[in-house]
């Protein structure tokens, strides 16, 4: 039989635990940003980008959920790693559309000593997105390629359209490359099944928020259909592709985070 002590304390465990998971979820989890050093080889580097860094961002999702104050944190963050070159990989505001011209300013903020590069996601209203970030000196690459140069050397960087909502064209992306050192920007990770391998030695992705609410043992899509892919967060190899997927800062459906701590992705390329 149940000791009156043991039903109290039990009563109790199942009130607080719940409440202080939920608590953790929406306060602490998603304001706790999450650096990630990671390392990529790209066997036909040119020497001159040895060493090269790039700071990813992701699927920011400004809202009321996600205040300017968070994201300028992050900003600082960023510049503090005094990266080469800066990628966000979409989904830029979450519901509104009202959200880009304070996140924009937020931005015009990042520093990097070879440009800032974005992508749109499935919830970015293309023609405003390029509007608002190319007044603040990011260029959106929508199924494009940039050439940077170092001296002689130059690798390339190439950013398609949202794979959903957009018209995503790796073919078209890719059309020239000959075996340059080529980094793509894209927001779904599952772009990595349509690229003829051997053309892109790395991809950055979002889009996942790397589960967002991860429950051990129960798959992404009981709470989130839309993320419906084997790519949800870190790091993949698919043929001669290297993949890497970033959780993202913001949050989107639910205002929490449980194990997936937001992120922040710095890459440094060796040859
Ligand atoms: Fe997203």
């Amino acid at each position: 039989m149940i000791s009156r002590r043991t039903f109290l304390l039990g009563a109790l465990g199942c009130g607080v635990g719940p409440t202080a998971i939920g608590g953790y979820s929406r306060l602490i989890e998603p304001r706790w940003v999450d650096v990630n050093h990671i390392h990529i080889k790209i066997n036909t580097l040119p020497k001159r980008f040895e060493g090269f860094t790039i700071v990813q961002l992701s699927d920011i999702h400004h809202c009321k959920y996600v205040p300017a104050e968070f994201i300028r944190k992050c900003v600082r963050q960023v510049n503090a790693l005094s990266p080469d070159i800066i990628a966000l990989t979409g989904d830029f505001i979450y519901e509104s559309d009202t959200y880009l011209p304070a996140l924009a300013e937020e931005l015009s903020h990042l520093k990097a000593n070879e440009g800032v590069f974005a992508v749109p996601g499935n919830h970015d209203n293309k023609e405003l997105t390029l509007y608002a970030l190319s007044k603040s000196g990011i260029r959106l690459l929508i199924n494009e390629l940039v050439p940077l140069y170092r001296k002689n050397d130059y690798i390339l960087i190439a950013g398609v359209d949202d794979l959903w909502l957009g018209a995503a064209d790796v073919d078209k992306t890719l059309r020239g490359v000959n075996g340059e050192s080529t980094i793509m920007l894209s927001h779904n990770p599952d772009i990595v099944t349509g690229i003829k391998h051997g053309n892109v030695d790395f991809v950055m992705a979002g889009h996942t928020h790397g589960g967002q609410i991860y429950i051990p043992f129960v798959k992404p899509t009981v709470m989130f259909p839309q993320f419906d892919t084997p790519y949800i967060a870190g790091l993949f190899h698919v043929e001669k592709t290297t993949l890497y997927v970033n959780k993202g800062i913001g949050t989107s459906t639910y205002p929490m985070r449980f194990l997936a701590r937001p992120e922040i992705s710095v890459f440094t390329l060796t040859g």
